[in-house]
């Protein structure tokens, strides 16, 4: 059977420091008003978590899955909502939580999608940033951490479905 150590590549309190840093921007950016924040399953699932912890504001949380078909070189129609949020979105700050950009096709198109449903505000909130694999241009306005192109897992990112509850973000080493 396969064996793989994970080797630390961001540490559970460096992550912890970092989400208050990004909690209390958002804090103070809505001023008391309410956001809805949109986790984006499964990926987002723990940093969101954490994230709306901090976050001393009224929030609303709602839930969006979707499934990407494309091969990162095309734009929309490849992003696909398999679950939807239960809220009308119309006139309301929105803040939509993410694990990571990488190239950019999933979150330029939900931007797109969730923009005709007029929103007050629409933000982008992401654990990660992969610079150097982005094809599709996405302002992130709340980013953790930029990293380099390697594969993560841990703090909800899986390899093959597996992985997602370490609580640090880590590399996977084969042979270990
Ligand atoms: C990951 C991540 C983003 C997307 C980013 O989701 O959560 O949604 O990929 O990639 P992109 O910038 O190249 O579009 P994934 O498809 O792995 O689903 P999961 O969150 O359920 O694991």
């Amino acid at each position: 059977m396969e064996h793989f150590t994970p080797e630390v590549l961001i540490s559970e309190e460096d992550i912890a420091l970092r989400i208050d840093a990004l909690a209390k921007a958002i804090t103070e950016e809505f001023n008391g008003e309410e956001i809805i924040v949109i986790c984006v399953l499964k990926g987002a699932f723990m940093f969101c978590s954490d994230l709306i912890k901090k976050i001393e504001l009224p929030i609303k949380l709602e839930f969006m899955q979707l499934s990407s078909y494309g091969d990162g070189t095309t734009s929309s129609g490849n992003v696909k909502i398999e679950m939807d949020v239960t809220e009308n979105l119309n006139g309301k700050n929105v803040l939509i939580v993410e694990d990571i950009v990488d190239t950019g096709l999933t979150l330029t198109t939900l931007l797109e999608m969730l923009k005709v449903r007029s929103p007050k505000s629409l933000k982008l909130a992401s654990l990660l940033f992969k610079p150097s694999r982005n094809k599709h241009p996405v302002t992130i306005d709340y980013l953790g951490f930029e990293i380099e192109d390697k594969f993560v897992i841990g703090y909800g990112l899986d390899y093959a479905g597996r992985y997602r509850e370490l609580p640090y973000v880590g590399v996977l080493n084969a042979g270990n």
